[in-house]
């Protein structure tokens, strides 16, 4: 589920960089190299293409970790204290990573980028259908809001891919298990 959404992020992002740049919303526009479709119309065609894939794997992400326990056990609890702590760590290089284990960070993170996915089709749904799917629209706050909610959710999520890559930079060891769900053997820091 993971893999499948970094290729689902990648194309609603380019493909949605190509729709902005129709209709940009704020002073600028995203270079080509950074779109996906080369011009409007394909650009929508990707996106809701793949708005299909980011939707069911999402969806069966939720289900998958709420039913099974994995938000509870790996994401919770996470307080101000623990995340503050653990940010102090990280900057001095001390914070260890046990494998299996998120530290609050990641935990903040995680939560953050999952709060960010939901908002993210909420907002999507409720500009694409305002007539069919108006609750989604309303709850965005109506349909040129939503147009900025679904701006800031990308750019959340595109910040958090960039923090979420760098982390793995840091401890690279934990990229091989995340590839082929096997365990780490070395559980030094
Ligand atoms: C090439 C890009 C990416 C790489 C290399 C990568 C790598 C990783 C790794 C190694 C972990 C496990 C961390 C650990 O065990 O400490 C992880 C977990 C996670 N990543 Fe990524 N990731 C990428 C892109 C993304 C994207 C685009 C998203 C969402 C927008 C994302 C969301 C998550 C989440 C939510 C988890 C926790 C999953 C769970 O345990 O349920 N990642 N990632």
């Amino acid at each position: 589920m993971h893999w499948l959404n970094v290729v689902a992020i990648v194309m609603m992002i380019g493909s949605g960089l190509q729709i902005y740049d129709a209709s940009p919303l704020f002073g600028f526009v995203v270079p080509p190299l950074f779109t996906i479709g080369g011009w409007l119309g394909a650009g929508i065609a990707w996106h809701l293409a793949f708005m299909w894939l980011l939707l069911a794997n999402g969806l069966a992400y939720l289900l998958w970790g709420f039913f099974s326990g994995h938000f509870r056990r790996k994401l919770l609890p996470v307080s101000p204290g623990a995340v503050l702590r653990d940010i102090a760590a990280a900057l001095r290089f001390k914070l260890p990573h046990r494998q299996g284990v998120y530290n609050a960070v990641q935990r903040l993170l995680y939560i953050g980028v999952i709060f960010a996915g939901v908002v993210i089709v909420i907002s999507g749904l409720g500009i694409w259908k305002p007539v069919q799917l108006w609750f989604f629209t309303d709850l965005c706050g109506g349909y040129f809001i939503a147009r900025y909610v679904h701006f800031f959710a990308m750019a959340s999520i595109a910040a958090f891919v960039v923090i979420h890559i760098l982390l793995v930079l840091m401890v690279p060891k934990v990229l091989p298990p995340m590839i082929t769900g096997g365990k780490i053997l070395d559980t030094q820091p």
